[in-house]
């Protein structure tokens, strides 16, 4: 099976003394599979994330992503490395006031050279799988914290990344949205997409993952898979 995440001996520090906050860590995830990533504050979920994200660089060790290695790409190459292959959802959505929701969606396809009407047909689509498609032109202050955690996925999905990015994407909603968001990425799962969810919502990680990783002081203490297949 085709693995997109093969990490390799990766271990971080943000500083030269001391234990590093991660690793080393040896980790493979196959395409199809959605990963849960949990542990107590502090353990080096989100510093997990942000490597596989090619958002920041490990100190040792190797990490290839959709078949490229990205642990010593410059900046410009991970930036477009992270457009093509990469869709990341945050806790606080990271969604542009100043746009509109079906703008906010296209933009990371007009980043990539998309043309208007195609892009612009993607985000229609995407909308509409998401449910939002109602609020294509409103700006994304008006919709509730699961309205704009749909557009943030949405805007993920845009450019069809090999591997779709969640921190904590219930973090700041209620329970109701909290479901919302919850089925989305089953869904998304269902429908073959691949996904590392960090989360310290059980709840949600049962949920929506096929296998669950939980990291403690930057060590893997348990990795497995879900009784049931998907
Ligand atoms: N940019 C940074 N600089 C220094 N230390 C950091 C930085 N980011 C995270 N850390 C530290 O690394 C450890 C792991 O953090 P993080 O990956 O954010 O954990 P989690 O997401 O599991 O809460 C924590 O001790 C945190 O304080
Ligand atoms: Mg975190």
């Amino acid at each position: 099976m085709q693995q997109v995440i093969e990490l390799e001996g990766v271990v971080k520090r943000y500083d030269s003394t001391g234990a590093p906050v991660l690793g080393p860590l040896t980790l493979t995830l196959a395409q199809g599979e959605a990963l849960a990533v949990t542990g107590p504050s502090g353990s080096g979920k989100s510093t997990l994330l942000n490597l596989v994200a090619g958002l920041d660089k490990p100190t040792d060790g190797t990490v290839i992503v959709a078949g490229r290695r990205i642990d010593r790409l410059s900046e410009h190459a991970l930036a477009k490395f992270r457009r093509e292959h990469i869709g990341i959802a945050f806790q606080f959505f990271n969604l542009l006031d100043d746009l509109t929701v079906a703008d906010n969606i296209q933009l990371p396809a007009r980043l990539t050279g998309t043309g208007r009407r195609e892009a612009a047909a993607r985000a229609g689509e995407l909308m509409e799988m998401l449910g939002i498609q109602k609020h294509a032109r409103v700006h994304p202050g008006r919709l509730s914290g699961g309205e704009r955690q749909r557009v943030a996925v949405a805007r993920a999905l845009v450019n069809r990344p090999a591997l779709l990015l969640a921190d904590e994407p219930t973090g700041a909603l209620d329970t109701a949205s909290g479901h919302d968001v919850r089925d989305l990425l089953t869904d998304l799962h269902r429908a073959g997409q691949t996904i590392v969810l960090v989360t310290h919502d059980l709840p949600l990680a049962e949920a929506c993952a096929s296998r669950t990783v939980r990291l403690v002081d930057g060590h893997v203490v348990l990795d497995s898979y879900a009784r049931t297949a998907r």
